[in-house]
């Protein structure tokens, strides 16, 4: 049921709260986890409605997957295990499940899976895998020929080489997925670089991985050696309450244990260079090819204080992807434009993101322009407040919240509820800083 709630303007923020686990990290954790051999236990595994689609999905496969108070405890299939006939695998909201599961099941040796999910799971083409996974001698069949439901067929899979048209997280991991069992190397090339989470887990497993220039390369896999993943905080469900620090005067809050890998701190990036104050020990990017081991992690500390507009370029959008409607609530807040160039994927997020963000904020006062790659704002200070439909968007939901308390009356959020896709503690965190 469809839930409504007001945020009301704020006195300043103060005090400090753990970040939820990371939901991209969590997803490839249990997925991974389900690929080895022994039992692999994930701690802090993030206990949210998308994650827990991944860990349901598992069990349809035939892992067992048990929520513990240490984690996620995964006693997985092993590689190449899986034996589906015909099962229909409900992947709910989650994108990043629907995207990175058909690379694993492409690459088994026999089975054939379907794929479904919500409605807005039903909007999201399925060409950007379907494309590198048939190249690899798969076999996908979606509806229309783009959407969900779709159907994958196990089969045998060769390595190849694919340069990517648009930098993404999700299309490569489920690239490296499948070439763990491919015939030959799997070579992927990104146009700009995107999170890296996949490799450094693999890498931490034992596999083969290695990047040269833009490109990761993977080999194929016998088995896989971890038996236990750490899953840090996750900075895109920090953002929110670190964007809220940022906006609502006088505010001082403390994020814990964030993730800090520099692939995923691009909004930290921005938000500096529009003049906030934000301190923590942020992973800097390699010098040379190395993929890192680690996951690090840092406390962020954060100030509110004036802002100013700046302009966020192609190469930064990926490591900024999920923050961007947030970028555009700092815009309105800023002095002067603020500018999000070459982000046509946050179309095909949740939502069209950069409608639902554009009319979002316009609803609440805002000046917003959507531009075909992105959104244009002129800064005014602030916004009066009102109304905010977050269309089923877990990310839209937290905007209008935060929007809330920084703003002049107040905003009501309709479908506050879709927060616990990603945050099921937003609310509680939020009324512990407010
Ligand atoms: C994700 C990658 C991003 C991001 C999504 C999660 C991932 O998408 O928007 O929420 O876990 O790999 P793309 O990089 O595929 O655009």
């Amino acid at each position: 049921m469809t839930q409504t709630a007001h945020f009301q303007p704020a006195g300043p923020l103060q005090g400090s709260v753990p970040a939820p686990p990371d939901k991209s990290i969590s997803h490839r954790a249990a997925l991974v986890a389900a690929m080895h051999d022994e039992p692999v236990l994930v701690h802090n595994y993030l206990d949210a409605a998308d994650t827990n689609s991944t860990a349901a999905a598992l069990r349809t496969l035939g892992a067992v997957v048990e929520m513990r108070p240490d984690g996620l405890l995964v006693r997985g299939t092993g590689l190449r295990g899986l034996d589906g006939v015909g099962e229909t695998i409900d992947v709910g909201n989650s994108g990043t499940l629907m995207r990175l599961l058909p690379g694993w099941l492409a690459s088994q040796p026999t089975g054939s899976w379907t794929l479904d999910g919500d409605a807005s799971i039903r909007r999201r083409p399925v060409d950007r895998i379907a494309r590198p996974l048939s190249m690899m001698g798969a076999r996908l069949e979606a509806t229309d020929g783009h959407f969900p439901p779709f159907v994958v067929h196990a089969g045998r899979l060769r390595g190849i080489e694919y340069v990517q048209p648009q930098a993404s997280g999700q299309v490569k991991s489920c690239v490296l997925l499948a070439g763990l069992q491919a015939e030959g190397d799997t070579r992927i090339v990104e146009p700009a670089r995107s999170r890296d989470h996949t490799e450094r887990m693999l890498l931490r497993a034992g596999v083969r991985i290695w990047r040269d220039g833009p490109a990761v390369n993977v080999c194929a896999a016998d088995e896989l050696g971890l038996d236990a993943i750490e899953v840090p905080g996750d900075l895109s469900s920090a953002a929110f309450l670190i964007a809220a620090g940022l906006i609502v005067p006088g505010s001082h809050v403390v994020l814990e244990e964030v993730g800090v890998n520099w692939t995923r701190t691009g909004f930290l990036r921005v938000a500096e260079r529009m003049g906030a104050a934000i301190e923590g020990d942020l992973e800097q990017p390699p010098l040379g090819d190395e993929i890192p081991l680690l996951e690090p992690v840092s406390d962020i500390d954060v100030s509110a204080g004036p802002l100013s507009g700046t302009t966020v370029e192609s190469y930064e959008v990926p490591l900024t992807i999920d923050e961007l409607p947030l970028v555009a609530l700092l815009g309105c807040f800023a002095e002067g434009e603020t500018v999000v160039r070459g982000a046509d994927e946050l179309r095909v997020k949740e939502s069209d993101r950069i409608q639902a963000v554009v009319d979002g904020l316009r609803g609440l006062g805002g000046e917003i322009e959507a531009t075909e790659d992105g959104f244009a704002v002129t800064g005014t200070g602030g916004l009066r407040g009102g109304v905010l439909d977050s269309q089923g968007d877990h990310r839209l939901a937290m905007l209008g919240a935060v929007a809330g308390l920084a703003s002049e009356e107040g905003v009501r959020v309709i479908g506050i509820d879709v927060a616990a896709v990603s945050y099921p503690q937003f609310r509680e965190h939020l009324g512990t800083l407010a």
